[in-house]
């Protein structure tokens, strides 16, 4: 949460730092802001709201500097204000922007009271003053690196997660980045001879993505670390100061795949990507109807023989790809399985060690409950997998192996392609690990492997087919007036499913509530009439998900029970089962497949529901209000 973008270099900062606020919108946009250092002289503005505010109040002004650094804010301390957007100032020596929760703020700030005079709400701005306070006791004590030593007094005295960029006023040759918890990525180009020779410019962000512009050679911020960023070069110092070397390492997306190219929101775009990820997924790993992750997952298959239990943790989105799992591993495996969500895994008494597989998905692997319950499980010597589609992320650099989603960097806040990709990961991952335990039958092996190389055509010819579900959301989202009262057509939406469906009922009704501001639920189609059956009347329609499995029949008398109370029927099923059809109000078709992988096929009509609703809504689609993409405070 929070995006954070920093600059150092011969060209002026600013248009970098818009072009990279802009691309890590996605973080967060309570507010925007920027800071410049020129002629030894902060320059600020900030504002609440969108990035495209702060562009306007730009258009005013003639800010530059060939350093700066620039924020969008997901509020946390202190409501969405301009002063409380970022960067904040502590006395005259010290800009920061800060991602993350200082949880001992309150404790800083008093300390700091007698001293300095807090204008904003925010736990940010004790931090900047903590800085400028250990940066003035190290002027006064001679000290020789000021800057550092300054930084590293202050990081003893900070609790919680912290990702910070200062510039401090007597250097206007550098900045600094300091990571715990809250992710960081730097990167460096060398400029061209023509324009400087063996000079440099270097990047910081709080996404590798927002520095593809520029650089695809970064180097991922570690936990405690300090890295001085200068027109010389890079620096990194643990925070006791012991200074080291990193690597840089070069990530293969390029700045094309983070655009939105003709479509008008990302979500669209991500959503038709669909069956390229899943052709992408399942490239090199499924060869000849067999499937093989041996390049991906470098097991002893002693170890692998070894454990008894799999643990499949995440949130959100991907705990719903999660649930599709678990009925993957049960079929394919003989493990014992449980299925958590992050934030709940990590508090509980959780019986796991050597004998325990522990999978953490997480789109983004920035996570930070997931985080959390990963350190868990390897602090009690399980194997931790990372099922992530960045292969950088902070997850992915701290668990035992990884699987990559391949699914190309996802940007709509709402996860859609990367669902998809999660979903094929899974059955993929879920066969490999049967078939290195000897529990895979063969006939299941070739009969998933050969319909998962039809699948991205089956998902393609879903989303030909746009315009049916564009109108269905038309008639759904209609509205009318009455006394200068606007009433929606829908009071809300019931998704129901059985098995694997319930867990895309699950993530059909979350994606129109993150993007439609629509209440939505999602229930077991059996569980209906446990309580939920009272909420249904002309005025609540009911999406079922129906295609034709082996619960099919058990499904249709869920949806006659809903018809009974006069709810409209929406169905998805699969082509030719004209006998759902009958008994719904709309039905949706889709393409036959194999049981286990009706949830790639029955998510995408949801997702464009949902995309369409929010559309005839007016949503803001790709920010959705309160949300960041990736949450990275508890
Ligand atoms: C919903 C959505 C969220 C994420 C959740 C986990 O559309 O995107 O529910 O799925 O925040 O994020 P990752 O997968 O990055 O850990």
């Amino acid at each position: 949460m929070c995006g954070i973008i920093g600059y150092v270099g011969s060209k002026d900062s600013v248009n970098i730092i818009i072009r990279g606020l802009s691309a890590l919108e996605y973080r967060g946009y309570d507010s925007a802001g920027l800071a410049v250092l020129d002629n030894n002289e902060f320059k600020i503005l900030k504002k609440a709201g969108k990035v495209a505010e702060l562009e306007k109040m730009l258009e005013s002004t003639s800010l530059s500097g060939s350093i700066g650094m620039g924020h969008t804010r997901w509020a946390t301390h202190g409501g969405v204000t301009d002063i409380n957007a970022h960067p904040h100032c502590g006395g005259d020596n010290v800009v920061l922007i800060h991602n993350g929760i200082i949880e001992n703020w309150m404790e800083i700030k008093e300390e700091l009271s007698g001293d300095y005079a807090f204008i904003s709400e925010t736990d940010t701005e004790t931090a900047a003053c903590l800085i400028d306070k250990t940066y003035k006791d190290c002027i006064e004590k001679g000290e020789n690196n000021p800057t550092l030593e300054a930084i590293k007094a202050a990081v003893q005295k900070i609790r919680g997660a912290f990702a910070f960029v200062v510039m401090f006023r007597d250097y206007p040759d550098r900045f600094y980045c300091i990571r715990k918890s809250s992710p960081l990525v730097v990167g460096c180009r060398h400029e061209s001879a023509k324009e400087a020779a063996g000079k440099f410019e270097a990047f910081c962000a709080s996404d590798a993505m927002a520095l593809l512009h520029y650089t695809a050679d970064v180097v991922y911020m570690n936990e405690g670390e300090i890295a001085e960023l200068s027109v010389n070069g890079i620096k990194f110092w643990d925070f006791s100061g012991v200074e080291h070397e990193r690597e840089t390492i070069h990530i293969d997306w390029n700045y094309g795949m983070v655009e939105k190219g003709n479509y008008p929101h990302f979500m669209l775009k991500e959503i038709n990507e669909q069956g390229t990820v899943l052709r992408q997924t399942i490239d090199k790993r499924v060869i000849d109807n067999q499937i093989d992750l041996s390049s991906d997952l470098k097991w002893d298959l002693e170890q692998v023989k070894s454990w008894r239990k799999l643990h499949i943790v995440a949130c959100g989105t991907s705990y719903y790809a999660s649930l599709v799992a678990e009925r993957l591993a049960e079929q394919f495996t003989d493990l014992e399985i449980r299925v958590d969500i992050a934030s709940e895994y990590r508090y509980r008494n959780i019986r796991c060690g050597a004998d325990t597989l522990a999978v953490f998905v997480s789109q983004s692997g920035e996570t930070a409950d997931t985080l959390a319950a990963e350190r868990l499980a390897k602090s009690k010597g399980a194997h931790c997998l990372a099922v992530t589609n960045v292969k950088g992320s902070s997850l992915a650099r701290e668990v035992n192996s990884i699987l990559e989603l391949k699914a190309g960097p996802e940007i709509g806040v709402a996860a859609t392609k990367t669902f998809m990709g999660q979903l094929a990961a899974f059955s993929l991952l879920m066969m490999w690990i049967g078939k290195l335990r000897g529990t895979l039958c063969k006939s299941d092996e070739t009969r998933i492997c050969a319909e998962l190389t039809r699948l991205p055509y089956k998902v393609e010819s879903i989303l030909s087919r746009q315009d049916e579900l564009r109108l269905l959301a038309e008639k759904y989202a209609e509205t009318t007036s009455r006394y200068g009262i606007v009433y929606e057509r829908s009071k809300g939406f019931l998704f129901i499913g059985r098995g694997n469906e319930f867990a895309i009922a699950l993530e059909g009704a979350l994606k129109l509530k993150e993007i439609a501001y629509v209440h939505a639920e999602a229930y077991a189609a059996g569980e209906m009439k446990h309580g939920p059956i009272a909420l249904l009347d002309s005025g609540t329609p009911v999406i079922t998900l129906a295609p034709a499995d082996s619960l099919l029949e058990k499904t249709m008398s869920n949806i006659e029970e809903a018809r009974a109370r006069k709810s409209p029927i929406i169905s998805v099923t699969s082509e030719g089962n004209n006998a759902v059809k009958s008994i719904s109000e709309d039905c949706f078709f889709i393409s036959r497949t194999e049981e286990e992988l009706y949830p790639m096929l029955t998510v995408v009509p949801l997702q464009l529901f949902a995309y369409f609703f929010a559309f005839i809504k007016g949503c803001d689609i790709d920010k959705p209000r309160n949300l960041a993409k990736s949450v990275t405070v508890e």
